[in-house]
């Protein structure tokens, strides 16, 4: 907000995530190269740098000498990057650890999961603050950065900076204050966005039940359920090259009805649960089996946290089981990638496929059910949807499951197919920018939800 600006300095946007929007990688000619990462958040904001300009501050993953740092930091700049450097150790405590072992299980509902001897409460690298300037505009991003607004806050205080918004937006579920009492914990922003209402409201409650915060009058708290661009799935589609990887798909596939799924290989996404529950549909209906694969992309994550570990060896004794019951030579049950795979094959598999499966037991939002969506303008696939996605609270057309139910999704007419599709379609693609319809509610002096009218200003898609 240029006119709150207290020098004649113009504002910024500034970016702030755990990690940077691309993967980097060494080539034979020792050359650094970036990719875009997978994962929800860069999904959903690459879609707003076609239209704001900002510096997105954040880790580029792994540790590296001072003589890369140096090329790193050229190739990132040209990106409109900063990164933030963090050694192996506190990768280890602040990455690995805290935000992975603690945060991430704790607000998946997977208490189970969480280990409290990875804690290291001082690990937040406060290095991400060097590029602040009075009258910017700083959003923070995901559960591993809840401290960072308070730590931000206290130091701009102290040098005198008055005209910096800080805006803090979770992209993970936010757990009932039953389970977040577990970890006590203060934010310190002027807006604080969600997915879902419910998530907003487990935060309230939290406040006023943990805290016995009743009353903090300038703190907005908004839901801001994010999207996707669904013009980078229309656009591909019109490529030579998904037509080409698409048409033969099409031949390999002639016979065989093709279910897609596509989870980062983490426990929050049920890929156990999906496997067995493929499992249970060759086994009572032998009709399909030889008719129905499930090609199940699992992009590898967090590969240093031992849950993750665990989650391999389960998840691959599964696929073996499957494939090794129903299996022929002729036919492969699942088709397991444990990798990532490029934008052109994702785009085709999921044109390719008559079905979505997202069995999530929790997950903030899961933004791989609007790129479905957006690849199936042709095929008007049906998307099954676990109702623990935050994505189920809007995506009306989706089968939304606790039971896993494919069936019914394989033999749906196209009719119903047509209809599902175009309610999925027209929410998709016109809810696909950050906080357009947005509702802000406000933490009332009784801690409880009240609705205001309009976003403040600072929360507008194209703020400077
Ligand atoms: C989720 C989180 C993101 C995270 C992504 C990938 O979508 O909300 O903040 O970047 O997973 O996980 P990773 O640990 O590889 O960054």
């Amino acid at each position: 907000n240029t006119t709150e600006a207290s020098s004649s300095e113009q504002s910024h946007l500034i970016v702030v995530s755990n990690r940077l929007p691309v993967t980097l990688t060494r080539g034979e000619d020792n050359m650094w190269s970036a990719k875009l990462s997978s994962g929800g958040l860069v999904a959903a904001l690459s879609g707003l740098k076609k239209e704001t300009s900002f510096r997105w501050v954040g880790w580029p993953g792994g540790d590296f000498s001072a003589d890369d740092r140096v090329k790193i930091d050229s190739l990132l700049g040209e990106n409109s990057c900063s990164a933030v450097y963090l050694d192996d150790e506190t990768a280890e405590l602040y990455y690995n650890g805290f935000s992975n072992s603690i945060l991430w299980p704790l607000f998946h509902y997977h208490p189970g999961e969480i280990n409290f001897e990875e804690a290291d409460w001082e690990a937040l690298p406060d290095s991400l603050l060097e590029v602040v300037q009075d009258g910017d505009l700083v959003w923070i991003h995901d559960y591993h950065l809840m401290l960072l607004p308070r730590m931000l806050r206290t130091m701009l205080d102290g040098r005198g900076l008055k005209s910096v918004k800080i805006g803090w937006f979770l992209h993970t579920p936010f757990p009932s204050s039953e389970l977040y009492r577990i970890l006590p914990g203060v934010l310190s922003a002027d807006l604080l966005g969600f997915h879902t209402y419910d998530y907003a409201r487990h935060f309230l409650s939290s406040c006023a039940r943990i805290l016995g915060l009743h009353t903090s009058p300038d703190v907005h708290v908004g839901t801001f359920p994010i999207g996707i661009d669904p013009d980078k799935f229309s656009e591909a589609l019109e490529t030579d090259a998904v037509k080409a990887r698409l048409g033969h798909f099409e031949q390999q596939f002639r016979d065989t009805q093709v279910v897609v799924g596509v989870d980062r290989l983490d426990y929050i996404k049920g890929v156990p649960q999906k496997l067995l529950a493929f499992e249970e549909l060759l086994a009572r209906h032998p009709e399909y089996v030889g008719r129905v694969v499930l090609v199940q992309v699992a992009v590898p994550s967090r590969g240093d946290v031992e849950e993750y570990q665990q989650l391999i060896v389960s998840v691959s004794e599964l696929v073996g089981r499957i494939n090794g019951r129903f299996g022929t030579v002729e036919y492969t049950p699942i088709h397991f990638l444990h990798k990532s795979v490029d934008f052109t094959e994702l785009v085709s598999l999921y044109a390719i496929s008559e079905v979505c499966l997202i069995t999530s037991t929790r997950d903030g939002m899961n933004l791989v059910s609007y790129e479905y969506v957006a690849s199936q303008q042709k095929r008007h696939g049906v998307l099954v949807l676990s109702e623990f996605a935050g994505a189920a609270q809007s995506l009306n057309g989706s089968i939304i499951i606790n039971s896993w139910n494919i069936e019914e999704a394989l033999s749906m007419s196209a009719d119903q197919r047509l209809a599902n599709f175009t309610t999925l379609y027209r929410y998709s693609s016109t809810n696909s920018r950050p906080a357009p319809k947005a509702r802000v509610v406000v933490l009332d002096y009784d801690g409880t939800l009240s609705a205001t009218k309009s976003i403040p200003e600072f929360a507008r898609p194209s703020p400077l």
